[in-house]
C-alpha cells in the first residue's frame, strides 16, 4: 500500500454461498493491500457490490442499491464503485458503458486481479476491468471469514451441465476440480485455526473429480474425498452442496450413512416433477429416477433431512406437469423447498423457447406449491418434538430471548438455555429437547450436559 491515509471497503453480496465465499476472498484480498471494513457504505472509500445474475430479481436489487451508491459518489467523487461476480462477467462487453459512473468491475475468477484494478481506478486511468476465464482456483488466495468455527472449502468450480434456463455454466465457465490434496490440507488448515464444521462447496459436487486427468493419483470420487476429510481430527461436521441427481451414486449414500462427520442432510434439487418439463430444463434425470434416489436416501439413512429447489412456471408448463410436481413433493416429504419462478436469462438455451406463462399463472401455482411444502415441512419438524438434538449454538437467537443453533440435519433450533448450564458459547456443542415446530425452525429447552 502506497498510501498513507487508511481507506475503507464496503462489501455487499448479493446470491449463492458460493458467491459468499468469493466474497472471503475479496476481503482477505482487500485487507491483504491494506484495506480496511466499513460498517456503512457511508464511510467508505470503495463501494464494492459481489453480484448475482442467476435471476432477474437479484439484478433489480443490485440496481436498487447501484443508485444509492452514485448518490454517495456525487457527494464524494474520489468514492470508487465497483462491480465483482456473476452479473459483471455476463455484462463484461456492455458493462462499463451502460455504467459510466462504474470504476472498476471483475468477474469471479479474477478476485486476485483486484489490487491492480484498485491501482489502476486510483491513478486515474478510467475505468478498469478483468474477466478472463482463467483457470486460477481462488482457494489459494487470502480470505476473511467472519465466522470461527465454520468455513466453506471450494472443491470444485464452474459446472458444464448446461440446465437450459441456468447461466451458470456461462459465467462461471466449465467445470474444474480442485486436487483432493489440496482440499485435505486446506481443511486441515482450517481445523488448526478452530473450524469444527465445514461445507464443501460446487454447484454439482457429484461430479467431483471426473475432469480431472485419469492418470493422477490424486482423482478420488467425492465419496472417497469424504471418507478422506471424515478422518480429520478436530473436525466435526461435514456438510456439501449442491448435489445432482443425475450423478448421485449410491457410494455417496454409503458414506452418508456410514461417516460419522457427514451430516444427515441433502439438498438435492428437482426442479420440476413432470419428464416433459425435466427434458425441456436438460436435466439429464426422469420423475421416476428422483423418486428411486429418495426413497433409497429414506432407506439407507436414518432421520435423513432433504431438501430442493423448484422452479415454476418454466416455459411450456402446463397445468398438469405444475401438478406433478406438487405431487412428487408430497411424495418426497421435502424438509424444505427453495422456489423460484421462472426467471428468463440472455444466453440460455431456454430464453428462445415458446410457451412462455401469464405472471398471474406463475404466481398462483407458486403460492400452491409454497403452501404444500410449508405445510409438508411443518409435519417433518414436528416429527422431532419431543426429541433431544445435538445442537451447534451460533449465537443468541433473532429474538434475542435465548439462543440459537443448528442440527446435523441443518434445522434452525431457538432455544433458552438453562441456568444451571455451563455451555452457553458459540461454536459450542450442546443438546436441546425439542418443545414445539414451525415450517422452518425448532424451539427447545436445553438439557442439562
Ligand atoms: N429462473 C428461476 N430459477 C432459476 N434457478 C437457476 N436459474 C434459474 C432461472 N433462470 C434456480 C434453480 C437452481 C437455483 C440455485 O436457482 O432452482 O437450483
Ligand atoms: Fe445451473 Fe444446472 Fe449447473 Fe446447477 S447444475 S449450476 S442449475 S447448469
Amino acid at each position: 500500500m502506497t498510501e498513507s491515509r487508511q481507506r475503507f471497503y464496503h462489501l455487499t453480496t448479493f446470491g449463492c454461498q458460493m458467491n459468499e465465499h468469493d466474497s472471503e476472498r475479496i476481503r482477505g484480498v482487500l485487507e491483504e493491500d491494506g484495506w480496511m471494513p466499513a460498517v456503512e457504505p457511508d464511510d467508505a472509500d470503495l463501494l464494492l457490490f459481489n453480484t448475482c445474475s442467476v435471476r432477474e430479481s437479484a439484478v433489480s436489487r443490485l440496481r436498487g442499491r447501484l443508485g444509492e451508491a452514485r448518490r454517495l459518489k456525487n457527494e464524494k467523487p474520489e468514492r470508487l464503485i465497483g462491480l465483482a461476480g456473476c452479473f459483471a462477467q455476463n455484462r463484461k462487453v456492455e458493462i462499463f458503458r451502460d455504467m459510466p459512473f462504474l470504476d472498476l468491475a471483475f468477474g469471479p475468477q479474477n478476485i486476485a486481479d483486484l489490487p491492480a484494478l484498485l491501482d489502476s481506478a486510483e491513478s486515474g486511468s478510467g475505468q478498469s476491468g478483468s474477466f478472463s476465464d482463467n483457470d486460477f482456483l481462488s482457494a489459494a488466495l487470502p480470505a476473511r471469514r467472519k465466522i470461527k468455527y465454520r468455513a466453506w472449502v471450494q472443491a470444485m468450480t464452474g459446472c458444464t451441465n448446461f440446465c437450459s434456463y441456468c447461466v451458470v455454466p456461462s459465467v462461471r465457465g466449465p467445470e474444474r476440480s480442485r486436487s483432493a490434496r489440496d482440499i485435505i490440507e486446506e481443511v486441515k488448515r482450517l481445523v488448526d485455526d478452530g473450524v469444527i464444521e465445514i461445507t464443501i462447496l460446487g454447484q454439482n459436487v457429484n461430479s467431483y473429480g471426473l475432469d480431472r486427468d485419469p492418470g493422477t493419483a490424486d482423482r478420488v470420487s467425492f465419496a472417497d474425498l469424504l471418507m478422506k476429510l471424515d478422518a480429520i481430527e478436530g473436525l466435526r461436521r461435514i456438510r456439501f452442496m449442491t448435489s445432482h441427481p443425475k450423478d448421485l451414486g449410491n457410494d455417496l449414500v454409503e458414506a452418508m450413512r456410514d461417516l460419522p462427520k457427514v451430516c444427515e442432510h441433502l439438498h438435492l434439487p428437482v426442479q420440476s416433477g413432470a419428464n416433459r418439463i425435466l427434458d425441456r430444463m436438460k436435466r439429464g434425470y426422469s420423475r421416476e429416477h428422483y423418486l428411486e434416489l429418495v426413497e433409497n436416501l429414506y432407506e439407507q439413512i436414518p432421520g435423513v433431512s432433504l431438501t430442493t429447489d423448484i422452479i415454476v412456471g418454466f416455459p411450456g408448463e402446463k397445468e398438469e406437469d405444475f401438478y406433478r410436481t406438487m405431487t412428487l413433493a408430497a411424495e418426497c416429504q421435502f424438509d424444505g423447498a427453495f422456489t423460484f419462478m421462472y426467471s428468463r436469462r440472455d444466453g440460455t438455451a431456454a430464453a428462445d423457447l415458446p410457451g412462455r406463462l401469464p405472471d398471474a399463472t406463475v404466481k398462483r401455482r407458486m403460492h400452491e406449491l409454497v403452501s404444500l411444502t410449508q405445510q409438508i415441512a411443518l409435519v417433518k419438524n414436528e416429527a422431532i418434538i419431543g426429541e433431544p438434538v445435538e445442537v451447534l449454538i451460533e449465537g443468541p437467537s433473532s429474538r434475542g430471548d435465548g439462543l440459537r443453533g443448528r442440527t446435523r440435519q441443518n434445522k434452525v433450533v431457538n432455544y433458552v438455555a438453562g441456568a444451571s448450564v455451563k455451555n452457553k458459547a458459540e461454536g459450542c456443542f450442546t443438546t436441546v429437547t425439542i418443545d414445539s415446530a414451525t415450517s422452518t425452525t425448532l424451539k427447545g429447552r436445553q438439557a442439562c450436559d
